[in-house]
């Protein structure tokens, strides 16, 4: 199947995005394996006539947008976000309504419709970044996710006004799990997600992105850590660090999704081949829509650079 995918991939000069956290035998047959801001960049910058997108909607969503003429293929139309389920756009625009001069910034886990509401979209790898870049005294709206957002307040010493949204894996991480783990694995670092709720991020000895946590791990002499975010990213942490020791939360035998996120793992060998043979099921957005979503993706990647 992966000698199929790649003699396709080559014939058609398609592109394959996948994010960390999707199944290693996905990673492994991507062009690129990256964090939501590295695979948006990826993205805006490739000559490949078609990408494939293993990743979820909002992902290949952002791919389409910003390659409106290009196909877009996403291997199975029902790998949503949880975290883009949580803002409807209606909602979020009456929200918005309550703060006429306020700035909107957007985690880009959110939908097109979202993205078009917005002045500036963010990332956890830039978030801190673009809100510091602004003055002071902006007034800024952040959503969907309350967790990163209530973590960038606290890091620059704003008051945004947050929309109450959430990933369902991050969101049910508990302070309590990550101490147990502690007890278990004294020398461990603990590196976390800002997805996680506030006492989570107060056990951390990193938070950051999934490409920061990569880093992290990289460039310290530290050997172990309890790795606080979704368990895909295994896969590339232990391929770059081979001799460095992991600890999840999952393999405490802890019965909940707190590791693992559904929606990414529907990208699998099988509906990727499919998807490269019959060039379906292709992401199609109405133009106006991604003429507005584009604008504060595009201020994004500017103030990325
Ligand atoms: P990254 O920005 O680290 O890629 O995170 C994306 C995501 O979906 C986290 O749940
Ligand atoms: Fe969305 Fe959470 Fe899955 Fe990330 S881990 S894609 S935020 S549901």
């Amino acid at each position: 199947m992966k000698n199929r995918i790649l003699e396709l991939k080559q014939k058609k000069n398609a592109l394959i995005l996948a994010h960390y956290y999707t199944r290693p035998e996905v990673q492994e047959i991507a062009d690129f394996v990256g964090d939501s801001l590295a695979l948006s960049q990826k993205a805006a910058d490739t000559q490949a006539d078609i990408i494939l997108f293993a990743g979820v909607h909002f992902m290949a969503e952002t791919a389409k947008i910003l390659n409106p003429r290009k196909k877009v293929l996403i291997p199975d139309m029902n790998a949503s976000c949880s975290l883009a389920d949580s803002c409807p756009a209606d909602e979020f625009a009456e929200f918005l309504k309550q703060y006429p001069k306020h700035t909107v910034l957007s985690y880009i886990n959110c939908s097109a419709k979202v993205k078009a509401l917005s002045d500036i979209i963010v990332t956890s790898g830039n978030a801190l970044r673009i809100v510091n870049s602004l003055p002071k005294d902006e007034p800024i709206v952040f959503a969907p996710d309350f967790n990163l957002g209530s973590y960038i307040n606290r890091e620059t010493g704003r008051e945004m006004v947050l929309w109450e949204g959430a990933c369902h894996v991050h969101d049910q991480i508990s302070a309590k799990d990550v101490s147990q783990l502690r007890r278990f694995h004294l020398s461990a670092k603990v590196i976390a997600h800002p997805e996680c709720p506030e006492e989570v991020l107060k056990e951390a000895d990193f938070v950051g992105s999934t490409a920061a946590m990569l880093k992290f791990v990289a460039n310290t002499d530290h050997q172990e850590f309890i790795v606080v975010t979704e368990n895909g990213i295994l896969h590339e942490l232990k391929r770059q660090n081979p001799d460095k020791r992991f600890y999840t939360l999952s393999a405490q035998g802890m019965d909940c999704e707190c590791a693992n996120c559904k929606y990414m793992k529907y990208n699998t060998l099988e509906n990727i081949l499919a998807a490269l043979e019959t060039e379906q099921p292709e992401l199609i957005l109405d133009q106006k829509l991604m003429d507005a979503a584009r604008q504060p993706i595009e201020k994004m990647l500017k103030m990325s650079k």
